[in-house]
């Protein structure tokens, strides 16, 4: 029973995390109320099912610390940061199916279980948690990333969010010319939150759209995700042009299948769609076709693209949490830009490649 209370109340902080990391000040009490209405009771005995499976499963060995590159031909590197080992498993396929040299962050106060005591609130994880500032220090820093033009960086979700050790890290090297591709694991919660922190932590080349994995995913499922990566194609074309009521708008396209669909069926003809405005912090209305879906829970922020229910298209000028596929995010644009060019009703946009 004291479990299952301190889970659901997990789920309440985690909701709040996401909306005080995405949102900041400027939500309203109604947004937050949205939010904090995002977790459901499936939600929450989702969390309890998972946690029950993966937190006490497995325990990553104290004596575990960076490995040394082994492939000298290698341009990825996979980081990640483990307690329980769930992130780790992740990890590990990833490294089979790249072939990419590995490297474990480790604290040099390695994290105990009593560290990671959630239900406690005045356990270590929840005090770095509660505390942006927090830099736990890396045992065996990794001497340069330098020859590395691709980086994977794993970790569990704690709290909505990364381990501040993760910030740690990105705050210890230069990756204005790497590619990072962010991968979690978590009992439900999204990736969303912790890839917007990295991208507003330190400048960073290209940042690729991440995937949250369950403790349990397979093999099969990091390579599906593996294999839709564009690492080697180059995503500079992946964008859009929107233009609404006379203004031109250029989106930069998520790394999704949707986003994909989508830029190719515009390469045929533009399509003019017509959006309703909704809930005071999107327009929203259908698209001719349906797209790929491949829903998470996201925090929207101003700007946003995402497909919703498969075949409807919303443009975010605030923030709501809900479950949706990324479109894409409009470039350049302030809140107040972008609610000034949508107007206050209906609004009429023309998608074009
Ligand atoms: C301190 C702490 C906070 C957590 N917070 C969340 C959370 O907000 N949302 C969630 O879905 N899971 C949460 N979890 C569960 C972990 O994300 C999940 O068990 C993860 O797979 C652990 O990865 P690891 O084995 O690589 O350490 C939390 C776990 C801990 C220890």
């Amino acid at each position: 029973m004291k479990k299952i209370l301190s889970l659901i109340l997990l789920c309440v902080c985690t909701a709040l995390f996401a909306a005080c990391g995405n949102a900041a000040s400027s939500q309203t009490t109604q947004q937050i109320a949205v939010l904090r209405t995002e977790k459901t009771t499936e939600d929450i005995e989702t969390i309890v099912s998972d946690e029950d499976k993966s937190i006490p499963e497995v325990t990553v060995s104290a004596d575990k610390t960076a490995e040394t590159p082994v492939n000298p031909e290698s341009n990825t590197l996979v980081i990640y940061f483990s307690r329980t080992g769930n992130t780790e498993k992740i990890a590990k396929y990833l490294i089979e199916l790249t072939g990419a040299d590995s490297y474990v962050i480790e604290a040099v106060v390695p994290y105990s279980d009593a560290d990671i005591e959630y239900s406690n609130d005045s356990c270590r994880a929840n005090k770095e948690q509660n505390d942006k500032s927090v830099r736990p220090e890396i045992a065996n820093p990794i001497s340069s990333i330098d020859s590395y033009d691709t980086i994977f960086l794993g970790y569990p979700i704690w709290w909505g969010q990364e381990p501040r050790i993760i910030d740690t890290f990105l705050e210890s090297y230069d990756f204005s010319d790497k590619t990072v591709i962010p991968f979690c694991t978590s009992g439900s919660s999204g990736i969303s939150t912790s890839e917007a922190n990295i991208k507003a932590l330190v400048p960073i080349g290209k940042q690729l759209e991440g995937k949250r994995f369950s403790a349990d995913a397979t093999k099969d499922e990091v390579k599906e995700w593996y294999d839709t990566l564009l690492l080697n194609e180059g995503n500079e074309d992946m964008k859009m042009k929107l233009s609404i009521n006379g203004k031109d708008l250029t989106v930069s396209l998520a790394d999704t299948t949707a986003a994909k669909e989508l830029s190719e069926k515009l390469k045929t003809e533009p399509v003019t769609v017509i959006l309703n405005e909704y809930g005071g912090f999107e327009k929203v209305g259908d698209l001719p076709w349906s797209l790929t879906k491949t829903d998470e829970s996201i925090v929207t922020e101003a700007g946003d693209i995402m497909l919703y229910q498969g075949n409807q298209m919303t443009i975010f000028y605030d923030s709501n949490s809900w479950n949706y596929t990324k479109l894409g995010h409009i470039d350049n644009i302030t809140q107040k830009e972008l609610k000034a060019i949508l107007g206050d009703g209906n609004v009429t946009v023309t998608l074009s490649y």
